[in-house]
């Protein structure tokens, strides 16, 4: 629709300046002012009038009745003037003999904007809690992420996802404590992630005891864990062979669940990593005189700024959250040269980035506008709050695993002899919970309700990837089949499909601009109902007419490149079948 929008503001442009030949008025200016009618019974596309009404010194009422006279272009079928504005319909020959040949010569490629040439963008996402439970809160920074990466690289970024592994922190130290008290290497090679949270959540409660019911907090044993981790930061030979140990275990588990979403990572460089980068960070802070001494602790003041300070060393001198982030972006600043970095978390981390950020500017790191903060709303299942240290959590395996169960019941009453069912229901049941959590804008509290997200008949990713099987099953029906040159477009179903497809870039680009993949969720889902309107209004491997028939055989195959397409920007996997 960018191509139509422009070549109708050409046109409009053409007609203003024969009119006023000195208004200040640009193309692109025009083609931003065309909205979308509320009603498509309205026409395609609307010109507001009045914003010219300065320039052209007449009523939007007049303006629009004299560009409707005499406006024409290969694009517009038909201009009318309704109350000051100006509404166009799009050429059914232009949409038949433009757009979709468009669309076939460039595949899933169709609607790929550019303005990512040249440039570079880091993403951290994911970035689980090693040795904590990697739960359904961990959905969102994992498939936002991802959407997102995969949305850069359409825009043609280069791209480097990284896991930023939360591989150090004084929960190693509690780790080695549980493990050596009531673990065993053969009970963590049998449970693998799973036996090192239930060491992890004994150890918190332990730790933290139960003093309503008369157990007192363990204080010793916190003082353990803290004296483990010390030695691991010290280089302790026996407790970095289990931290090794632990991250290794931990990591297996994870790429089960990036294999089931299709996510891959560039780096896993986690926290651990920066260890020794930090000193230099914290001397430059120093050095600028950023560092203040509070309670023992050092600080960067951040009240000038209406924040709380932002935390760099602990009194015993050990580093912090903010201190190890600092120390990562200027590492990745050097080694990646990045246009942009982006960070998916929660937005109970909205805080801390916002501090951080400001620490980077205040150091004088010109870059410091280049780190962007990707924030997203809670996660709840059925309304259970998802805790992390408590134990009292849904991990994100157990409700994929409960979820492709699921859909392998539908299946086997749906269509019990499909083939390769497994492999379905895994695209299926991973895909439904994708599917539903990006439906929603990303800042919103979700709830999620499993039977509403496996619904094969709502605004679902069961629906959307049944579309996209329906379309293949159409093309493997004519596979082969020589097809008429000549197309034409003759109903409005068939219109109304190419013009969702013509969308495709628009929307892509407003996702980018908001990091927001919920708009490719919605655009799948109108390009699905308008494929399903087509597909029971017009007979497609059934019909007669050559013309006809060849026109939707292609709009079927276009329509399968444009889902596809979209699919793969929201890790949604593509299913032949269903
Ligand atoms: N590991 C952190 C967590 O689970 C998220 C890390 C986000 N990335 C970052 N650079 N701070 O809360």
């Amino acid at each position: 629709m960018l191509t139509i929008k422009k070549r109708i503001a050409e046109a409009i442009l053409g007609k203003v300046l024969s009119l006023a030949p000195d208004a200040a008025l640009t193309a692109d200016e025009i083609a931003g002012l065309l909205e979308y009618p509320p009603d498509a019974g309205m026409g395609d596309l609307a010109f507001p009038c009045f914003r010219l009404s300065k320039a052209l010194r007449r009523s939007p009422v007049q303006i629009a009745a004299t560009l409707a006279e005499a406006l024409s272009d290969a694009c517009i079928e038909s201009a009318e003037a309704v109350n000051g504005y100006l509404n166009i319909r799009i050429s059914k020959d232009y949409l038949a003999l433009t757009v979709l040949p468009e669309i076939l010569e460039k595949k899933e490629a169709y609607g790929a904007p550019s303005v990512g040439q040249g440039k570079m963008v880091v993403l951290d996402y994911s970035s689980p809690n090693v040795a904590k439970p990697f739960h359904i809160g961990h959905l969102g920074t994992t498939v936002i992420g991802h959407s997102l990466r995969k949305l850069h690289e359409f825009a043609g970024y280069r791209c480097y996802g990284i896991n930023y592994l939360g591989d150090w922190g004084t929960q190693f130290g509690k780790l080695i404590v549980a493990y050596r008290k009531w673990g065993s290497r053969e009970a963590v090679i049998e449970g693998g992630i799973d036996k090192l949270v239930e060491l992890y959540v004994r150890i918190n409660n332990a730790i933290k005891g139960d003093p309503e019911n008369g157990i007192p907090a363990d204080e010793a044993l916190a003082e353990e864990s803290r004296a483990e981790f010390h030695k691991l930061e010290m280089g302790d030979e026996e407790n970095l062979e289990l931290w090794r140990w632990f991250v290794s275990i931990s990591l297996e588990e994870y790429e089960k669940t990036y294999r089931q979403l299709g996510i891959t990572f560039d780096s896993y460089k986690g926290e651990s990593f920066y260890t020794d980068k930090m000193p230099a960070e914290v001397q430059k802070l120093r050095d600028a005189g950023l560092l203040k001494i509070d309670d023992g602790a050092s600080i960067v003041d951040l009240s000038e700024y209406n924040m709380p300070p932002c935390l760099i060393l602990k009194r015993d001198g050990s580093t912090l959250y903010p201190t190890r982030d600092i120390a990562a972006a200027v590492y990745r600043k050097a080694e990646y040269q990045f246009d942009k970095a982006i960070y998916v978390t929660s937005s109970q981390q909205c805080l801390h980035f916002a501090q951080w950020f400001k620490v980077v500017e205040l150091m004088g790191y010109d870059w410091y506008d280049q780190l962007v903060h990707v924030p997203y709303g809670t996660v709840s299942l059925n309304g259970a709050k998802l805790a992390t240290r408590t134990g009292n959590v849904v991990l994100l395996k157990d409700l994929f695993a409960l979820a492709i169960e699921k859909v392998k019941g539908i299946m086997a009453e749906k269509n019990p002899d499909l083939v390769g069912r497994d492999d379905v229901a895994e695209a299926v049941g991973v895909g439904a919970i994708v599917f539903y959590y990006l439906t929603n804008n990303r800042i919103k509290d979700i709830n999620f309700n499993l039977e509403d997200a496996l619904s094969f008949d709502g605004n679902t990713g069961p629906y959307v990837q049944y579309t996209y099987a329906r379309a293949c099953s159409v093309l493997e029906k004519v596979k082969g089949e020589s097809l008429a040159d000549e197309m034409k477009v003759t109903c409005e179903e068939e219109a109304t499909l190419l013009k969702v497809m013509a969308q495709y870039e628009e929307r892509v680009l407003t996702a980018l601009r908001d990091y927001e993949p919920s708009v490719i969720t919605r655009f799948i889902l109108d390009l699905a109902v308008a494929f399903n309107k087509f597909y029971h209004a017009c007979r497609i491997a059934t019909e007669t007419d050559s013309v006809k028939r060849a026109t939707r055989i292609r709009l079927t195959e276009a329509t399968k490149h444009v889902l596809g397409s979209a699919f793969s920007l929201i890790c949604l996997r593509k299913t032949e079948r269903v």
